[in-house]
């Protein structure tokens, strides 16, 4: 399954509902732009194509002039992966081009690729992120370098492992208000409540219920809007998210203002939580991030943690519905830690390391249904790989749902079985759910313990059953949902521990 690349589309299904004066208004822009690109494209190519005899670009089509196969991804939009597969074995396994978001792109499709991609970061390719990313965040790491290493080496586990006892508190706390005493639920809505719950109270100490869910309604609002076609028209999902991204940032001011005071007067600890990590820890010249640069910083990991680790929980309670053998040995591998535990005492990292079986189920769903479909890159210099040429500021992407379902690598693909990642069989860059190098996500160990400790947590307490067996997975706002939201019937844990 996918999304990044999906997400593409969600801009051109928002692309096709746009009200009349907005398409009147694009069509020209279009015609404008159509005839400035067509001659600059024509002019470029003669100048290559005189220079250079050589050059054999990727095979593939570019589709229509500008919107290029936007059109053609849309048509697959729940189910995109069968966009890039159907390329691979049309033009090439390994690379095929294509032009998406008004950019010529070249997308990788193997490990080889990922390799290229991932270890040339800073001397092949940078990290690119559509238009309408960078412009929602504009003073984050995504966009200015200078903070990247800060922010990562909070996410880092030396650092986050201190934290697991809160978000054991925090799992406890939501199964008590959400979970407790219902016969029935929707999965997918209640487990967003808590990775946006865990983050708030990690990144910023919110946890005042009323503001968590005002700022999870403004979240959700940018969330649909982020990777959509960036125009600036009132009624647009784009600037919708921007107002979105606005709000949330009024929200965050006041409490970043009495941070500060608090600090100055000692009244709290700089461990506390991210924004104080932030506020009192300066990057390698010694710089502090300014007050605007923290607030699109946590902005951003609001939003990059949010929908991905959900959906990721959402889907191991539904996989272990429906395959009872795993769900038991999961359930095994909990039982034996909550017992070891004395009355009240709170999970720590040793607890963590522990989850061996539950971790595998973890990646065994993140290798099926990665909620990150790949990302992108822009080359910086040309390239040349498998026998193609690409020239220097061509944009690429890779995606990780081809080599997690390749048989090469993974026998008999479409079965789940959490066995796969015993042992270190594993080929490098195969199974690449966060991506890798440099660039590879900076959240992955906290979405591991967030989804650890969630785990955990409804194990203990709970069975369920799926309301709706085999309810299919789609594609939505980019991300794998079971479409009914998995409903599911809960019965309180009958073997107390
Ligand atoms: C299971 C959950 C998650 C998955 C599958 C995931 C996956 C990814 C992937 C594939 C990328 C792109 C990497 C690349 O360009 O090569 C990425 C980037 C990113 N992720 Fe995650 N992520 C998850 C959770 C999180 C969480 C919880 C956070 C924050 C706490 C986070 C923060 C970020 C950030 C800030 C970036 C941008 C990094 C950059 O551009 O340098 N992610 N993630
Ligand atoms: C297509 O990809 C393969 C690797 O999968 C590569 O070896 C080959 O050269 C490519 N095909 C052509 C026609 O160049
Ligand atoms: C599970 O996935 C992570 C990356 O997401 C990887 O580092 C880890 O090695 C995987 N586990 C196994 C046992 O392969």
């Amino acid at each position: 399954m996918d999304s990044l690349l999906n997400i593409i589309l969600q801009g051109s299904s928002n692309f096709l509902s746009f009200q009349l004066y907005e398409l009147l208004l694009l069509s020209l822009l279009l015609a404008l732009l159509l005839s400035v690109s067509l001659t600059t494209v024509y002019r470029r190519s003669f100048f290559r194509l005189a220079g250079s005899t050589q050059l054999t670009l990727p095979p593939g089509t570019y589709g229509w002039p500008l919107i290029g196969e936007t059109m053609r991804l849309k048509k697959s939009s729940k189910k995109p992966e069968e966009f890039v597969q159907q390329r691979m074995e049309r033009y090439n396994k390994s690379i095929f081009k294509t032009s998406l978001l008004g950019e010529r792109m070249a997308v990788f499709c193997g490990p080889a690729g990922n390799k290229v991609l991932f270890s040339g970061e800073n001397r092949l390719v940078v990290s690119w992120w559509p238009r309408s990313v960078q412009s929602i965040f504009p003073l984050s790491i995504i966009t200015s370098h200078s903070s990247r290493k800060l922010l990562a080496s909070f996410l880092r586990l030396e650092y986050l492992r201190r934290h697991v006892g809160t978000m054991d508190t925090v799992a406890w706390s939501h199964m008590e208000a959400q979970w407790a005493g219902r016969r029935q639920l929707k999965a997918a809505h209640h487990v967003k409540s808590y990775t946006f719950a865990l983050a708030c109270r990690l990144f910023a100490s919110i946890d005042d219920p009323d503001h968590v869910l005002r700022l999870q309604g403004e979240l959700e609002v940018l969330v649909g809007g982020v990777l959509q076609i960036p125009v600036k028209l009132p009624g647009t999902r784009y600037y919708k998210a921007m107002g979105a991204a606005e709000a949330i940032r009024r929200e965050l001011r006041p409490v970043i203002r009495r941070r500060k005071m608090d600090l100055t007067e000692k009244m709290v600890s700089p461990a506390q939580d991210l924004l104080s990590y932030l506020l009192v820890t300066g990057d390698e010249d010694g710089r502090l991030m300014t007050e605007e640069e923290i607030i699109d910083n946590i902005l951003l990991l609001l939003f990059a943690g949010h929908d991905t680790t959900s959906c990721v929980i959402t889907l191991v309670m539904k996989n272990l519905a429906e395959k009872p053998h795993i769900y038991n040995e999961v359930l095994r591998e909990q039982r034996e830690i909550a017992i070891s535990k004395k009355d009240g005492e709170l999970l720590n990292w040793d607890d963590i390391q522990k989850m061996k079986y539950s971790w595998n189920v973890v990646n065994e769903t993140l290798r099926l249904a990665p909620p990150v479909s790949g990302a992108f890159r822009e080359a910086i210099s040309d390239l040349t790989f498998a026998g193609f040429s690409i020239p220097k500021g061509w944009k690429l992407f890779w995606s990780s749902y081809t080599t997690h379902t390749n048989p090469d690598y993974f026998p008999m693909p479409e079965k789940f079985d959490p066995s796969r990642f015993e042992g270190d069989g594993l080929t490098p860059y195969t199974f690449v759910p966060f991506g890798g190098g440099p660039r590879m996500c900076p959240g992955k160990e906290f979405a591991r313990l967030e989804i650890l400790v969630f785990l955990h947590n409804v194990v203990k307490r709970f069975k369920w059953e799926a309301v709706f067996p085999g309810e299919k997975v789609e594609i939505e706002d980019g991300m794998p949902h079971p479409v009914q939201g998995l409903p599911i019937l809960l019965q309180v844990q009958p073997n107390h521990f």
